[in-house]
């Protein structure tokens, strides 16, 4: 399967923070890959800015450098590599001083699609927007594109939309959520409204119960200054669990466009009951004999920040009424796995009797690694000997279904930068998106400082504490097993 290049229209793309690790590992690999997918135009150009000292020959080095460890396979061409670094510009400047600002203004071309690209931490969010329009850089047609996280509850949220509504129009402002770059995460959507098949069953009446998951066996590593002061509740789920939790649920928006979409997600975020405090567990993990405790990447011998959730959470609506949602997501587990679980009630009548068992259909969206879907279905077990049931998996791993390039598909940050440059904000959170995840997210903080909630001890390598598989015991229901 060949995919299809949509091509975009020429663009300048500043880079803010364009010497930091987020430009280094993601930023310009991507841009690198749609240059070599002829994605990106000929006289487009990608300019670097930050207060380190570069030239461009010495910039265009370092960014070369992190294109060839972090570009993939892509970047082993050599001569693809320096043209597109041929299209790589730097400016020195100061987000908060005066220097570098005019060289700006004479390095990006109006007549082209402009966009801005925030890769700075928050704090300098206001200083940047200020400088572009002062020195009219920026125009009613520029964009901006800002990274998590937006804000830590809601309070900092709604200072941050105000300090970008200040000088830019909410169609102007791109709030990347990497989640929902990924390609099955889109896909979501695709198999729940492109198919007849699923949208008749997508409800309570037939959904016993919706599992998400996204496992990690990264730790907090060299980021646990900032995973300290956040936690897997604020770094994880009122971001991609909740987007997740929202593709899955939301109604069918009448069109594919960032407001339909959008739309629909804030109607479910406001639709989401508090959790109580039963319905939440949190986790850390400790030390191995070869590897660090949670407390001891994050610096604080008496931290009590999660590094795992599990929670279970209900959609107050008429689709969804009596349908729980779990969701769980911790580092340091068995298997880097991400998945979707919709597992179905059982049949009304057990013709079969009761000797034949349980069987359950479940639809599993596994959204990384082995992208694909699967549906398991109940059959005859072969042979004579009565009808005795089992259940067999109808599966589709795209890899297999379309082919070896699906695995080299364009990563999460390709698609959104592309999607900038044309326009289009339906993959983006909009302002009053992210308000009301705050608005969920922070009675669920404050109750855990109030309760003063000590994280429960999960081992490296465990599927989570044990409390995680009680929440579901409890209901009589399990977890899936976590592997990759
Ligand atoms: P880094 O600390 O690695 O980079 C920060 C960048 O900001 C550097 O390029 C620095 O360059 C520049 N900078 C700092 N102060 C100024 C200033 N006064 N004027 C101009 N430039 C300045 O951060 P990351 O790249 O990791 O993160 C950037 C943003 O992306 C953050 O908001 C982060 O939360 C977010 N993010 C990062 C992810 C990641 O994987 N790294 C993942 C998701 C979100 P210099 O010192 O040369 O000025
Ligand atoms: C980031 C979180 O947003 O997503 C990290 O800050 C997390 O803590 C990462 O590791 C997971 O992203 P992915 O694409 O590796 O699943």
């Amino acid at each position: 399967m060949v995919s299809r290049v949509i091509p975009v229209d020429s663009f300048d793309l500043v880079v803010f923070g364009g010497t930091g690790d987020l430009a280094r590992r993601k930023i310009f690999p991507a841009l690198y890959r749609r240059y070599v997918a002829c994605q990106m135009p000929e006289d487009s150009c990608v300019i670097g800015a930050a207060r380190t000292d570069y030239d461009t020959a010495e910039y265009r080095k370092v960014i070369g450098d992190a294109i060839r460890e972090f570009g993939g396979s892509a970047a082993k061409e050599d001569k693809k590599l320096k043209e597109f670094l041929a299209r790589v510009h730097y400016v020195k400047i100061d987000a908060k001083g005066s220097d570098g600002w005019s060289d700006l203004a004479g390095m990006v071309r109006k007549d082209l699609v402009n966009a801005f690209y925030f890769s700075v931490a928050p704090g300098l969010f206001a200083p940047l927007a200020e400088r572009l329009h002062e020195h009219n850089i920026a125009s009613q047609t520029s964009r901006i594109v800002v990274e998590k996280p937006f804000g830590r509850d809601l309070d900092s949220a709604k200072d941050l939309n105000g300090i970008l509504a200040r000088h830019f129009d909410e169609q102007q402002i791109y709030r990347i959520d990497h989640y929902l770059g990924k390609e099955t995460v889109q896909n979501l959507m695709a198999v729940r409204f492109g198919n007849i098949l699923f949208e008749p069953l997508w409800n309570s009446q037939y959904v016993d119960h919706i599992q998400i998951t996204v496992a990690e066996t990264v730790g907090v590593g060299g980021r646990g200054g900032y995973y300290d002061k956040s936690g897997a509740m604020r770094d994880m789920i009122q971001n991609h669990l909740m987007q997740l939790l929202c593709l899955i649920a939301m109604e069918p928006p009448s069109r594919f466009d960032p407001n339909g979409v959008r739309d629909e997600k804030v109607k479910v975020i406001k639709a989401l009951e508090p959790v109580v405090p039963h319905h939440i567990v949190r986790g850390q993990y400790e030390a191995t004999k070869t590897q660090p405790s949670y407390r001891d990447d994050a610096g604080d011998p008496k931290s009590r920040t999660e590094s795992f959730v599990a929670l279970k959470c209900n959609i107050s609506n008429w689709r969804w009424a009596g349908t729980p949602f779990y969701l769980r997501t911790g580092k340091k587990l068995k298997a880097r796995a991400s998945e979707i679980a919709v597992v179905f009630k059982d049949a009304p009548h057990a013709i079969f009797g009761q000797e034949a068992g349980r069987h359950r259909n479940i639809l599993v969206i596994r959204l990384q690694p082995n992208e694909g879907m699967t549906l398991g279905v109940t059959i005859k077990e072969p042979g004579p000997g009565g009808m005795r049931l089992i259940d067999v998996p109808l599966d589709m791993t795209f890899a297999e279904a379309l082919g070896p390039e699906v695995a080299d598909a364009a990563d999460a940050y390709e698609r959104l930068i592309m999607d900038v440059i044309r326009g289009d904000q339906t993959l983006f959170m909009r302002g009053d998106e992210v308000e009301a995840a705050w608005k969920w997210t922070d009675p669920v903080v404050q109750g855990i400082t109030d309760r003063h909630d000590v994280p429960k001890p999960y081992r490296v390598g465990s599927t989570g504490p044990d409390d995680a598989n009680l929440l579901m015991k409890r209901d009589g229901r399990e977890w899936r097993e976590i592997r990759e």
